[in-house]
């Protein structure tokens, strides 16, 4: 067998030598050192030989397969060091790699908007959970449990004390909850409801609302304050107006309006010829509520407003499916920069 095995380190150096690629290299590896290589099978014919031979060539064959082993290690190398500089080779004279940049989600872009138009008026941001419990989303806002204004706003509950919040209106409560008067909050994110998806409802969407408890806040505050949100928001030609609107946690109530920007309230298709568009529910702080959190009602007076943040980009942005915000179409998202 020591003359086999002297053969086989020759047939192996001519081998290496004629090897020209990977792909060859894997082959011989496999055809000397793998499990059913050469090698492999020399050690499993070591039993027909007499005892005395036996050590002598099982010591031969391990050292031989070792051999063989670093040879073709030292093969790889050489290719992967000759591969590398391939791909280092860097060409300064080529055109440099379009760097696709992300562009910012519309809604994000209003939700930002909106937070730096009220910065600027002296209100402070705050976040709630989007896990809420029924007393914050409900109860504190003068909707008890048998309130017909619940069936507007069914929810997801996790218990039947706990589910994902309907409106952002609850931090109004745990703002109060912590915090005395002067009160100057805006806070934006995620609703829930359990609605059907159509082109102005998803089960997911995102609501601004604010508040302000001081003494002697008048509904003239909320107007002044609203307007000048429209106008920085939409468009300095533009207009409000209140209608009467019921919301339990206000009193007086009001939905807002304002003027469309495409006919300034002459009446068009885009605002179903009234001249107006709806972008709110504001009111009068109810003074139960304030009485609930602790505050002395005959004291303190407040307003407080709720938007939907996708209706305010479909407006501003005259978009008329509210499903395109979650859609994730590259085409539709980089139109907003
Ligand atoms: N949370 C109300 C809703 O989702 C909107 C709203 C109305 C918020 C009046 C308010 C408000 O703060 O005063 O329908």
């Amino acid at each position: 067998m020591e003359k086999e095995i002297k053969n086989l380190r020759e047939q192996f150096k001519k081998s290496l030598a004629a090897l020209k690629t990977r792909k060859e290299l894997l082959i011989i590896e496999n055809e000397y050192t793998g499990r059913k290589g050469i090698v492999a099978q020399m050690l499993k014919r070591i039993t027909s030989l007499t005892p005395e031979e036996r050590p002598r060539a099982g010591q031969l064959l391990n050292q031989i397969k070792k051999e063989f082993q670093d040879a073709l290690i030292k093969k790889e190398k050489e290719f992967s060091q000759e591969g590398c500089r391939e791909e280092e080779y860097i060409d300064i004279t080529f055109p440099g790699q379009n760097f696709i940049q992300g562009t910012i989600h519309p809604v994000e872009l209003i939700l930002k908007a909106t937070e730096d138009i009220f910065l600027g008026m002296g209100f402070t941001i705050v976040d709630g959970p989007e896990i809420e419990l029924d007393y914050y989303n409900f109860e504190a806002l003068n909707i008890p449990k048998d309130h017909p204004a619940r069936d507007v706003q069914d929810s997801f509950y996790v218990t039947p004390d706990i589910l994902l919040r309907t409106q952002t209106s609850p931090m109004q409560v745990r703002t109060m909850e912590n915090q005395s008067p002067p009160v100057r909050i805006i806070s934006a994110g995620k609703c829930y409801r359990r609605d059907s998806i159509d082109n102005t409802h998803t089960p997911m969407f995102h609501q601004i609302e604010g508040l302000a408890v001081d003494e002697d806040i008048s509904l003239a505050d909320l107007k002044g304050v609203i307007t000048e949100f429209c106008k920085q928001i939409f468009g300095k030609d533009r207009i409000i107006r209140f209608r009467p609107g019921y919301f339990p946690f206000v009193e007086p109530g009001a939905e807002v309006d304002v003027s469309c920007g495409l006919c300034h309230g002459k009446g068009c298709s885009s605002c179903g010829n009234s001249g107006w568009l709806e972008i709110m529910g504001a009111g009068m702080v109810h003074p139960h509520v304030l009485e609930m959190v602790g505050y002395d009602a005959e004291k303190y007076t407040g307003f407080a407003f709720g938007m939907g943040a996708e209706r305010i980009a479909m407006l501003k942005y005259g978009i008329n499916d509210i499903r395109l915000f979650f859609e994730n179409d590259i085409r539709f998202l980089t139109q907003f920069k």
